[in-house]
């Protein structure tokens, strides 16, 4: 079954649909694009652009110089955004298993680097799995970065391909994806209909199966940077999804030694407006947004984010771990001017 399903995305993608005309639901789409990707993906291929199926923003700020990896690449929407946000001395890698996908990626490379005025492509397109990231050339601890869009849905082993992510992704390295997840389990016989399944509504994880998943693999605690009800716009298979939910979220985890609650030692985030493009805040999350120059108490989690990862260089971090005060009180904190006791709201985990 699992090799038979592998098929039936491949031939989905490879065969069935050619743009995003040809899909059949309203699951693959994307909406709040920021100002600054789309200046960037109006410099893009057109052949590009409409072979695009993704459901959210799966790129995450700070990127330049950094290598990154997209799994499911598919025509390089993604991969070729980046190439641009990761400048000349950064790197992009594209993964996809359908070979009619990479040869659509793989056309464009020289027009984009020319485009971007690079001396030689930062980017390449591999086959491989992405439950198997050997399959692709990919070292333990060797980037930054993984991006995915709209594709883990359609893994047949998605604890493999977690596994994979976490085994490729450096110490303090970032997972950031955009997928379609659901609010229960879905029915195996909605899981064997090959449409729903390529239109990547029903190989969704169950958001609770997602946290046991990662919690099971040692990824303690993952932040939701952005979610949106999905709209099917196709009666027919809206009939068969029935009371489902279907939601595009984007989320953002790192490779960090976490706990499984948030903890209080009494930490004090503050964000120095250093990001490109983000003079006044920082968003790690749907709970925490740094107000530039404003402290911040934080849980501990939130606290190794922020600084063991690439945006320490722009936050100072006050306190450690030697202290601990219980769980970190989710309650509003008093206002700001600079020390623990006076710090803004944190955490809301
Ligand atoms: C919905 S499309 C998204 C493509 C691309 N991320 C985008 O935003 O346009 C899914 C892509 O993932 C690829 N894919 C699905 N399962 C895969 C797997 N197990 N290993 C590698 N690629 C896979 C498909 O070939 C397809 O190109």
């Amino acid at each position: 079954m699992e090799q038979l399903t592998q098929q039936q995305v491949r031939q989905y993608y490879g065969q069935q649909l050619q743009t995003q005309q040809d899909l059949q639901t309203n699951a693959c789409c994307t909406d709040d694009i920021p100002a600054e990707h789309k200046r960037i993906l109006a410099q893009l291929e057109p052949e590009v652009l409409e072979k695009y199926y993704g459901c959210g923003v799966a790129v995450p700020p700070a990127v330049e110089g950094c290598t990154v990896l997209d799994l499911g690449s598919g025509s390089g929407r993604d991969v070729y955004l980046l190439s641009k946000l990761v400048g000349e001395h950064g790197r992009v890698i594209g993964v996809d298993m359908t070979e009619e996908q990479l040869a659509v990626a793989r056309r464009h490379i020289g027009a984009h680097t020319e485009r971007f005025g690079y001396a030689a492509p930062n980017v390449e397109f591999r086959h491989g799995y992405i439950e198997d990231l050997r399959t692709a050339g990919l070292e333990d601890n060797s980037v930054d970065i993984v991006v995915s869009n709209c594709v883990i849905n359609l893994s047949t082993d998605k604890e493999a391909t977690y596994r994979e992510i976490f085994r490729v992704l450096k110490p303090g390295g970032e997972l950031h994806i955009a997928d379609v997840f659901a609010d229960r389990r879905i029915p195996e016989s909605l899981r064997q209909d090959p449409v729903l399944y390529g239109e990547c509504l029903s190989g969704a994880l169950y958001t609770e199966d997602f946290r046991r998943l990662l919690h099971q693999i040692g990824v303690r605690d993952y932040r939701l940077t952005a979610s949106r009800r999905l709209t099917i716009g196709n009666p027919e298979i809206e009939e068969k999804v029935g009371n489902i939910r279907f939601y595009s979220l984007t989320v953002r985890a790192f490779k960090l030694e976490l706990e499984d609650r948030c903890e209080d030692h009494g930490q004090v985030a503050t964000y120095l407006g250093t990001l490109p493009g983000q003079p006044h805040a920082f968003v790690l999350d749907d709970h925490h947004r740094f107000e530039t120059g404003r402290p911040m108490l934080v849980c501990g989690n939130t606290a190794a984010m922020v600084s063991d990862t690439r945006y320490g260089a722009h936050f100072r971090v006050t306190g450690d771990q030697t202290q601990h005060f219980g769980l970190f009180d989710c309650g509003p904190a008093p206002a700001a001017t600079g020390s623990a006791d006076d710090a803004a709201p944190g955490c809301g985990c």
